[in-house]
């Protein structure tokens, strides 16, 4: 398992969850990671089936004697070191059944077992979950926005809940191995220009009263609109 090196640059996390190793939402991964690390940005792809074997049981039964996850797999230090140590969460993810992979469903349901106030890790875990900025990279067959609706809407739900920022998504469409390199609107240039302005990208959701500019595009600003393709 990889571990984090540099001092004082940003760190971003990015899940892969498709069983399919080299696929499609691996290529939107990887393209994600080259514009983050040109932006100057530490990155760490995880391909999740490779170190999360198992799924989330009842942590009555599944806790040792410390109450210590006993689930024999790499979670425990995918989620401590990596996941809670990052200031950007990328989750990279077929689209299956209208929804995410099991896989990404999985880890974010383990999480459950690590913030727990039972659990040994809760009070140090709990506020280092929270903060972060998370995209949300999605492979899939069909066109139809309404199909992934309830897929963002979920991510949404999550981010609202760990308080973090959800800056947007990248939709790549393709069925076959890799073929979102096929996509004509270049999903994975999207995926790129995502990685590199992920912390410049704003997602401007205002209440009645929030003070603000009428002119939304400010000259010189910086700031770039959150996407959502
Ligand atoms: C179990 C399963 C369910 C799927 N369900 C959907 C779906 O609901 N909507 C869709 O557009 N594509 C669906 N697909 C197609 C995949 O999302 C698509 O092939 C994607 O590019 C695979 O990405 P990957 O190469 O990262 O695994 C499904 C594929 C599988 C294996």
């Amino acid at each position: 398992m990889e571990t984090w090196n540099s001092e004082g640059a940003k760190k971003v996390l990015i899940l892969s969850s498709s069983p399919r190793l080299e696929g499609n939402s691996r290529g939107l991964a990887v393209s994600f990671a080259a514009g983050a690390r040109e932006a100057g940005h530490e990155v760490v792809v995880v391909d999740l089936v490779r170190h999360v074997r198992h799924m989330l049981g009842y942590c009555r039964t599944c806790r040792d004697g410390d109450g210590e996850c006993s689930l024999d797999d790499d979670f425990k230090p995918l989620f401590l070191h990596l996941y809670l140590a990052a200031d950007a969460i990328v989750f990279a993810t077929p689209i299956w059944w209208y929804g995410m992979s099991s896989h990404m469903k999985n880890f974010i349901d383990r999480m459950s077992c690590y913030i727990s106030e039972s659990s040994p890790h809760g009070a140090q875990a709990k506020p280092r979950v929270m903060g972060k900025r998370v995209a949300l990279l999605l492979s899939a067959e069909e066109s139809s926005f309404a199909s992934r609706l309830g897929l963002v809407s979920q991510v949404a739900e999550f981010c609202r809940h760990v308080r973090c920022s959800f800056v947007g998504v990248v939709t790549g469409l393709g069925n076959l191995h890799g073929e979102v390199d096929r996509d004509p609107t270049n999903p994975l240039e999207e995926a790129r220009l995502m990685g590199q302005r992920l912390f410049d990208l704003e997602d401007t959701d205002y209440e009645l009263d929030t003070p603000r500019s009428v002119v939304v595009w400010l000259d010189g600003s910086g700031r770039f609109p959150s996407y959502w393709r």
